[in-house]
């Protein structure tokens, strides 16, 4: 999977793909990354890539004519045929809420383009006419869509074998189809008691048929 983000902050991703499962998924060859600045294709003078928005109102607005020259420059040809090679979502808390259906559905769609807005947001015209779908990750409200595209990276990538260490780490936990799509059991570590605070005593009765009961039962 190619996981294509356009954003006016491309180093804020520094930090993000050097981390462990990241560097695992791209290793495995699981995981493409690619990070474009919408600055870089600006077809105006200066590099300018926003603008005030028209009826008035604080802040300013990403430029139609911006985001469409970057994809242009990175697909090439028409900017408005590039959702047809491979969804371009628009990251926004308009959109639709991501969950784990949504992530599986992402998870199946091959190659993917994430554009990030900032400031007010986009011109409306690209989500009508460039973007496949708008995605939220809450109903609140980032400074940007960098978190949000790394949010949506980070839920996508542990998921590909190889990234994480224990591969039952995905298999068996919050939401996966392993428990039944609920919430994860709670789980301990030593030491057994602390402060008074006692583990289950089935956790540590080594009676596995027992354990995985109460874990079915503690499920949320
Ligand atoms: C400050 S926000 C714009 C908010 C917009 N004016 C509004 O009221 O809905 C700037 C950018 O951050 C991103 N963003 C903010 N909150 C988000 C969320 N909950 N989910 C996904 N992206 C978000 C989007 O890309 C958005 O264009």
């Amino acid at each position: 999977m190619r996981i294509d983000v356009f954003t006016l902050f491309p180093q804020w991703f520094n930090w993000f793909f050097q981390q462990r499962h990241l560097t695992n998924a791209i290793q495995s060859g699981g995981l493409t990354a690619r990070l474009f600045n919408y600055r870089d294709y600006s077809p105006l003078k200066h590099g300018q890539v926003d603008d005030t928005p028209f009826g008035g109102g604080a802040g300013m607005v990403l430029r139609v004519d911006v985001v469409c020259a970057a994809l242009s420059a990175v697909y090439g040809g028409d900017c408005r045929a590039v959702k047809r090679k491979q969804p371009v979502f628009l990251l926004s808390p308009r959109g639709r809420r991501l969950g784990s259906m949504l992530l599986d559905e992402l998870g199946s769609c091959g190659d993917f383009t994430l554009l990030c807005g900032r400031y007010e947001g986009f011109d409306q015209r690209i989500s009508d006419h460039l973007a496949t779908e708008e995605i939220s990750i809450g109903d609140y409200v980032l400074s940007g869509g960098e978190l949000a595209a790394m949010v949506l990276v980070d839920a996508l990538a542990r998921r590909i074998p190889g990234a994480l260490g224990a591969e039952d780490s995905v298999r068996l936990e919050s939401f996966s189809a392993g428990l039944d799509g609920r919430r994860e059991y709670p789980q301990y570590t030593k030491p057994a008691n602390f402060h008074g605070w006692q583990v289950p005593d089935v956790l540590l009765s080594g009676n596995h048929a027992e354990i995985e009961k109460w874990r079915r039962k503690h499920l949320g």
